[in-house]
């Protein structure tokens, strides 16, 4: 397979990077971030990995991108649309040209790339992947724009599959819960915190970007060729916990 990773130089893009080079199975890969040197980093601790610089955030990203996983390719089989981005603060204080930013990264990114990438996958009959997040389904506490901007992605990833399963593209969203990665490292880092989050989590502990890598591998392989339009929670169970905190007395 042919496959575009965005935000590929750490965390869960990352670990998707290592999945693909641990199961050896002779797929290619073009990885995306803005970050030349950590985009070098994988370009050496991955030999055969093509990279690119771009900010996905940007109007022309989307087809620049596809351009050059052509360019190093021959053609795209896949899409992960994994690369976002948070500005925290509640909506009372956020400004006009944050939320756009937050909009752009998270979701006219995915539609953007999506859009460039359609006649390759159509030729394929491939498939495109987004990462969304459980704050896509349930409103978070000063990550307002965030929280909107994922179920906006969500539904832009049921429309996509809507319109082009008919060509034999799948498309799917994997959310993950709450994932220990470079993003929020510092957070977990601390002991009382990690603490309390895990108590909240069913499986009793925090994600690992491993545990969402390999429910997207799975998601891009043929023997998930009847699955699409789905977004699919990766959370140890955390969104099952809802009512319950809801309902707690103490
Ligand atoms: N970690 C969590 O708890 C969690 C939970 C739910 C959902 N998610 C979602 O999972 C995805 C990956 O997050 P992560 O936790 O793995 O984050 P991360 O470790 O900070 O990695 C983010 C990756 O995206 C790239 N990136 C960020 N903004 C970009 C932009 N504008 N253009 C191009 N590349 C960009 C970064 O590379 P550069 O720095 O080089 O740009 C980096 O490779 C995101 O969509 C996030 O919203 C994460």
């Amino acid at each position: 397979m042919r496959i575009i990773i965005t935000g590929g130089s750490s965390g869960i893009g990352r670990a998707l990077v290592e999945l693909f080079a641990a199961r050896g199975n002779g797929d290619e890969l073009l990885v995306v971030g803005r970050d030349r040197k950590k985009l070098a980093g994988i370009a050496g601790e991955f030999p055969g990995v093509h990279t690119a610089v771009a900010d996905v955030g940007a109007p022309d990203a989307g087809r620049q991108i596809v351009r050059a996983a052509v360019d190093a390719m021959g053609g795209v089989d896949a899409v992960v649309s994994n690369a976002g981005g948070i500005l925290p603060g509640p909506l009372s204080d956020l400004s006009l040209a944050d939320f756009d930013q937050v909009m752009a990264i998270n979701v006219r990114a995915t539609f953007a790339l999506a859009q460039a990438a359609y006649p390759w996958l159509r030729e394929s009959q491939g498939s495109l992947i987004a990462v969304g997040s459980l704050s896509g389904q349930y409103p978070t506490p000063s990550l307002g724009a965030y929280s909107v901007s994922k179920a906006a992605l969500s539904m832009l990833i049921q429309q996509l599959a809507a319109e082009w399963g008919p060509d034999g593209i799948r498309c799917n969203l994997v959310s993950p819960g709450t994932t220990r990665t470079p993003l929020n490292a510092n957070l977990y880092d601390d002991p009382a915190i990690r603490k309390v989050r895990e108590g909240n989590i069913p499986l009793g502990r925090i994600g690992k970007p491993k545990d969402i890598a390999e429910v997207i591998y799975f998601l891009l392989q043929p023997e998930a060729g009847f699955v699409t339009g789905v977004d699919l929670p990766v959370d140890g169970g955390a969104r099952t916990m809802m009512m319950s905190l809801y309902l707690r007395n103490e």
